[in-house]
């Protein structure tokens, strides 16, 4: 089983990172073979809307977002994590979203598979607030399942806490890296 974890914060050692990193620990403990991409370090243009993809579903702009494409066929498990900036994704997740709009067209006006085949995939969303309120992930979740639901990605859940705002502050939640590693293992089922 492959597992790609996809890091969408520009917070490198922050509160989504070290989640993610437990969640793929957990993967990892049950066999699973781990791979993470971190958006920040990537250059990836926002889609400009230009329709070639229309064509082919395949995206003319050549930056890195055409390795993304490679690492999201590879994968049979997708953890997606982002905290929230002003109530949605990070720039650098919403930006990778957008350009999956090739791939919208590959499912819907191709009629062909978004991810190259049709094997089972999962995916998960793993994101923190830093303000205090329990509907604060709505809008990042809206933008999370409809970007599974366009690569048939079988939504497995979110892993989501609020009030969480400092660098490492989530070192502090009880139990929030635990729920994380095992949140990896369960993937995998
Ligand atoms: C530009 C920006 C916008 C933010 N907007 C929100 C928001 O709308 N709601 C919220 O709960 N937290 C917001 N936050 C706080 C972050 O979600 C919080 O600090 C989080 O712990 C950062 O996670 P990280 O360490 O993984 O980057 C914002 C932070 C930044 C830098």
């Amino acid at each position: 089983m492959k597992v790609l974890g996809i890091a969408g914060s520009p917070r490198r050692g922050g509160n989504t990172d070290l989640l993610l990193s437990e969640v793929m620990r957990g993967a990892a403990s049950r066999g699973a073979e781990v791979k993470t991409i971190i958006l920040n370090d990537l250059n990836i243009a926002p889609c400009q809307h230009c329709d070639a993809c229309l064509e082919a579903g395949r995206c003319k702009v050549e930056d890195d977002m055409q390795m993304v494409y490679r690492e999201l066929e590879w994968a049979d498990r997708l953890v997606l994590a982002s905290p929230i900036h002003f109530m949605g994704l990070t720039a650098q997740a919403k930006a990778m979203v957008d350009r999956c709009q090739a791939l919208w067209v590959r499912k819907y006006i191709l009629k062909t598979p978004p991810l190259g085949n049709r094997r089972e995939r999962k995916g998960l969303f793993v994101s923190v607030g830093g303000r205090r309120v329990s509907n604060g992930f709505e809008p990042a979740l809206a933008t999370v399942k409809s970007l599974f639901k366009v690569l048939d990605i079988t939504y497995a859940g979110e892993l989501v806490f609020p009030g969480v705002d400092e660098k490492g502050e989530i070192n502090k939640k009880p139990d929030a890296l635990r729920q994380a590693f095992l949140a990896g293992q369960k993937l995998l089922d």
